[in-house]
C-alpha cells in the first residue's frame, strides 16, 4: 500500500452531508482501495458495503477502467462540448443505448445525478413547450424521494431535512404519497404484496386536482435509495405508467442508483417491465472513477426539439463538462468490464439469493423492526431510541466502520449495496458483523 500520512489540519474542507465535528474528531479517512476493499490510513482492510456510494459498481481501481482514464488523460484532456464533439461521446451515447429499454434512443451527458435530474426536468418541461403545451409547468415528485441536491431536484424530492432549509425552492411542484408500508409489508423479500395500486392511484387524484393539463412530468426513483430502499409494492409502478399515459404526463425514472446492473438489470424499468420517457443515471455510468450522468429520452422526446432552421441551437442547456474526454474513456472501459464479467445480471442470479437469505436471517436481532432486499441492496430498519432519532443507526455506522465494513445509514435505517462482483465470503463477513454489531449496540 502507498504511504500516506494524515492531514494534520482537517479545518479547512467542509465536508458534505457528514458531521463535520463528529469527523475531525475521530476521522475516517480511507487512502486506497481494490476490488470489494477500502484500505484506511491506520492500514486496515475494510469491505465496502456500499460500492462508495452506490457507484462502484464493478468494484474498485479495474485496470481496464484506470488504464482508459490513463490513456485519455495523456491523448486529449478537454474538448468543448458545445458546437464541437469528440469520438468517445458519441461512442459511449451508442453504447448506452444499446443496454437501454428499447425505444430509450439519445442520451444527454451531465456529471452527476443530481444534474442529470435538473436537465431530466428541463428537458420535460421544455417538450411540452416546443410541442405547443406550454401550459404542463407542474412537477410531482414523491415524498421521501431524492433526487440529488441542486433546486430542482431538491423541490421534487422528498427528504424534509434536505428541503427544509432552503425556501421555497421550485413553484409548481406537488408530491405522491411514499411508498412505505411497513404495517403491511415488513419483512418482504424483493417487491411488497400489498398497496401498490392505491399508492399509485394518489396520482389521479393530483391529476384532478390540478387539472392534468398543468402537469408536465412525474419523477420517482423505481427503488427509493437513499431514504432508506423503499420497494415499490407490486403493480405500483405500472399502475404510475397507466395513469401517466392516459394525461399525457412524461413518467421520469431516476435511476442513478438503481441503473447499472444493481437490481439484477441494466436497469429497474427491465426488472419492472416499465419504460419510462426519460431515465436519470449517474454513478455507475463510470463505475465511479470519474463524475458522469446521463440522461436517457425517447426517441419521440428528442425528434420534438429537432425542428426549426437547421443552424440554431435546439436545446439551450449543458454543462462545460458534458462527454467531457476522461469520463467517456471511463463509460467505455466500465461498460466493457460489466459486459466482459456479466455484471448488469449478476444480481439476479445466485448471489442475489444469497445476499437476501443472509439478510433475513437478521430479522431476530436486537431492534430490527424491518428487512428489505431486491437485487444487490439491502436494508435493516431499527427501532428508533425514543428521543433520539438516528442515533442507534449512527451507532451501528461507527461500530461496522471499526470493524471493517462500510455502511449507510439514513435515519435510524442501515441501507448496503455492495460491488456486484461480491462473492459469497464477503456476505458471509456481512452477515457476521452486522449480527455481532447489533447485538452490540444500545
Ligand atoms: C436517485 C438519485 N438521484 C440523484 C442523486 C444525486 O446524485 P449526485 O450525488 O451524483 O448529484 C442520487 C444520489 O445518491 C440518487 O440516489
Amino acid at each position: 500500500m502507498l504511504e500516506r500520512t494524515r492531514p494534520n489540519d482537517l479545518s479547512s474542507f467542509w465536508m458534505p452531508f457528514t458531521a463535520n465535528r463528529q469527523f475531525k474528531q475521530a476521522p475516517r479517512m480511507l487512502v486506497a482501495a481494490k476490488d470489494m476493499h477500502y484500505f484506511t490510513d491506520d492500514g486496515r482492510k475494510v469491505l465496502d458495503g456500499t460500492s462508495g456510494l452506490w457507484c462502484v459498481n464493478a468494484g474498485h481501481g479495474r485496470p481496464k477502467i484506470t488504464e482508459a482514464i490513463q490513456r485519455q488523460a495523456a491523448e486529449m484532456d478537454y474538448a468543448p462540448p458545445f458546437q464541437m464533439g469528440h469520438p468517445l461521446a458519441f461512442e459511449l451515447a451508442n453504447r448506452l443505448v444499446d443496454i437501454a429499454p428499447q425505444g430509450m434512443d439519445h442520451v444527454f451527458f451531465t456529471n452527476s445525478g443530481s444534474e442529470s435530474v435538473e436537465t431530466a426536468l428541463k428537458i420535460a418541461l421544455a417538450y411540452h413547450r416546443v410541442r405547443g403545451e406550454g401550459s404542463r409547468v407542474r412537477l410531482i415528485g414523491r415524498e421521501r424521494g431524492y433526487h440529488g441536491v441542486n433546486f430542482g431536484g431538491t423541490a421534487v424530492g422528498g427528504i424534509v431535512a434536505n428541503r427544509k432549509m432552503f425556501g421555497t425552492l421550485v413553484a409548481g411542484v406537488d408530491h405522491l404519497p411514499h411508498t412505505h408500508l411497513p404495517h403491511l409489508n415488513a419483512f418482504s423479500r424483493g417487491e411488497p404484496e400489498h398497496g401498490g395500486e392505491d399508492l399509485a392511484n394518489a396520482l389521479e387524484r393530483l391529476a384532478a386536482l390540478h387539472d392534468a393539463s398543468t402537469i408536465a412530468a412525474v419523477i420517482v426513483e423505481p427503488v427509493a435509495g437513499s431514504t432508506g430502499v423503499l420497494i415499490p409494492p407490486k403493480g405500483y409502478l405500472k399502475r404510475l405508467r397507466e395513469i401517466c399515459d392516459k394525461h399525457g404526463i412524461l413518467l421520469i425514472f431516476d435511476e442513478v442508483i438503481t441503473g447499472y446492473g444493481r437490481l439484477g438489470a441494466p436497469f429497474a424499468a427491465e426488472v419492472f417491465g416499465v419504460t419510462p420517457d426519460i431515465m436519470t443515471t449517474a454513478k455507475g455510468v463510470t463505475n465511479g472513477a470519474v463524475p458522469m450522468g446521463a440522461v436517457f429520452v425517447k426517441k419521440e422526446i428528442y425528434d420534438a426539439f429537432m425542428t426549426g432552421p437547421e443552424h440554431m441551437i435546439e436545446f439551450f442547456h449543458g454543462y462545460t463538462y458534458s462527454a467531457h474526454p476522461l469520463a467517456c474513456a471511463a463509460g467505455i472501459a466500465t461498460l466493457e468490464t460489466y459486459r466482459e464479467e456479466g455484471l448488469l445480471t449478476r444480481a439476479s442470479g445466485e448471489i442475489g439469493q444469497y445476499w437476501a437469505d443472509m439478510l433475513h436471517s437478521l430479522r431476530d436481532l436486537p431492534h430490527v423492526i424491518d428487512i428489505r432486499n431486491i437485487g444487490l441492496v439491502g436494508a435493516i430498519e431499527l427501532e428508533p431510541i425514543e428521543g433520539q432519532p438516528t442515533k442507534r443507526a449512527f451507532s451501528a455506522f461507527l461500530k461496522a466502520f471499526e470493524n471493517n465494513l462500510t455502511i449507510r445509514t439514513t435515519g435510524d435505517i442501515i441501507a448496503m449495496s455492495p460491488p456486484l462482483i461480491i462473492e459469497k465470503e464477503h456476505i458471509d463477513q456481512i452477515g457476521d458483523t452486522l449480527r455481532s454489531i447489533l447485538k452490540s449496540i444500545d
